[in-house]
């Protein structure tokens, strides 16, 4: 029996990246991440997955698990990914995920995952900490590493576990010394460019989908008058002025942010447009924006919501993803002294 090979070389690069159904999504996973996908899949290979396996590292309603799993690859599509150009799928669907995770935990350390920021801040507000939400980062390692991933596209805060997989990869790699996995890079926007969206409650705090603070979150799926009502009660800092400055006037700061993404002007334009005007019509206009930009996204949404059309295009996904996967798995298991299947 012949031994598995390394893949033959790809000419586009391959991407991938992955988005929890842990909550309503949110502008910053679009301006995060969600944004630079649409790009991206017009020019590399991209797999964009819905990870739900990493959502149940905390608790979740099965009911409400399963509809934003559904939810979240309908907003992928109405966000403008193409599925005949992308390949979207589940987590759960390609077995080799969870396969590729357990192999890959027997060659991280403890002491890497209990160092994770992420690990830090979630068990500190978990009653029971499962070793789920310790070994997340292996998984996510798995989810990139199995389809010799070259870019990894996401916001900021994922950067301390993308140097994880690429520590994983490398160690594997020494080990065999021979390239099991591609040494995927980060592809993460500066806090300028949409890396990190601030609650707008707290610009301390990033916005999340499972937020303290509701207040200071834009789901995608807000209501245009709720959109408004949040951007309106955002708080602000000291002074009138409106320029850019991430360290004295962190909530106007991230508005500009907001406004920049949203409308294509640059930080220096929006700046100059409300040099003396104040907060309040700068707020309102940035309600306008943000409503323009979720507006398109919202009605495709509701498109997308016909039985059947987004169960088909996870279907097509997973056909896809599949083989791409199983070659990688079946060398690591090998290249480790797994007997192989006959
Ligand atoms: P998650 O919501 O944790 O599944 O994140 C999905 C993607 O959105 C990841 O690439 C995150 O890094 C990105 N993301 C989440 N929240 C933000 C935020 N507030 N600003 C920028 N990117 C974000
Ligand atoms: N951990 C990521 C987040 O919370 C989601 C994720 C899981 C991911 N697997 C991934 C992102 C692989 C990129 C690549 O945002």
């Amino acid at each position: 029996m012949q031994r598995p090979q390394s893949p033959a070389p790809r000419i586009m690069k391959r991407v991938f990246s992955g988005v929890q159904p842990s909550g309503s999504l949110t502008l910053g996973n679009y301006l995060g991440a969600l944004r630079n996908f649409t790009k991206l899949q017009h020019e590399a290979e991209c797999l964009f997955c819905v990870v739900d396996l990493h959502a149940l590292t905390v608790p979740q309603d099965p009911k409400e698990l399963y509809q934003r799993t559904l939810d979240v690859a309908r907003i992928f599509v109405a966000c403008g990914i193409d599925p005949k150009q992308a390949t979207i799928f589940v987590q759960s669907h390609v077995p080799a995920h969870s396969e590729l995770s357990w192999l890959l935990e027997c060659t991280t350390y403890d002491g890497e995952l209990r160092r994770m920021t992420q690990y830090k801040d979630k068990a500190a507000k978990q009653e029971v900490v499962t070793s789920g939400l310790l070994t997340y980062p292996v998984l996510m390692a798995a989810d990139i590493l199995l389809y010799q991933t070259d870019e990894v596209p996401v916001g900021d805060d994922q950067k301390q576990h993308l140097e994880l997989a690429r520590d994983i990869a490398v160690r594997v790699n020494n080990r065999f010394d021979e390239a099991i996995f591609k040494v995927p890079k980060p592809y993460i926007p500066p806090r300028a460019a949409g890396g990190r969206i601030m609650n707008l409650q707290d610009p301390m705090e990033k916005m999340s989908k499972s937020a303290e603070n509701p207040r200071g979150n834009i789901a995608l799926l807000d209501p245009p008058d709720a959109i408004r009502r949040k951007i309106k009660s955002a708080v602000t800092d000291s002074g009138r002025e409106i320029y850019y400055d991430e360290e004295n006037k962190p909530a106007v700061s991230n508005l500009m942010v907001i406004y920049s993404l949203c409308s294509g002007d640059s930080l220096e334009e929006i700046q100059d447009k409300y040099a003396g005007s104040g907060y309040g019509k700068f707020k309102e206009d940035l309600a306008e924006v943000v409503v323009e930009t979720i507006t398109p996204i919202q009605k495709r949404f509701a498109e997308l919501s016909e039985p059947g059309v987004i169960e088909d295009i996870l279907s097509d996904g997973r056909k896809k993803a599949e083989p791409l996967a199983i070659p990688t798995l079946e060398r690591f298991q090998d290249r480790l002294g797994l007997l192989a299947r006959s």
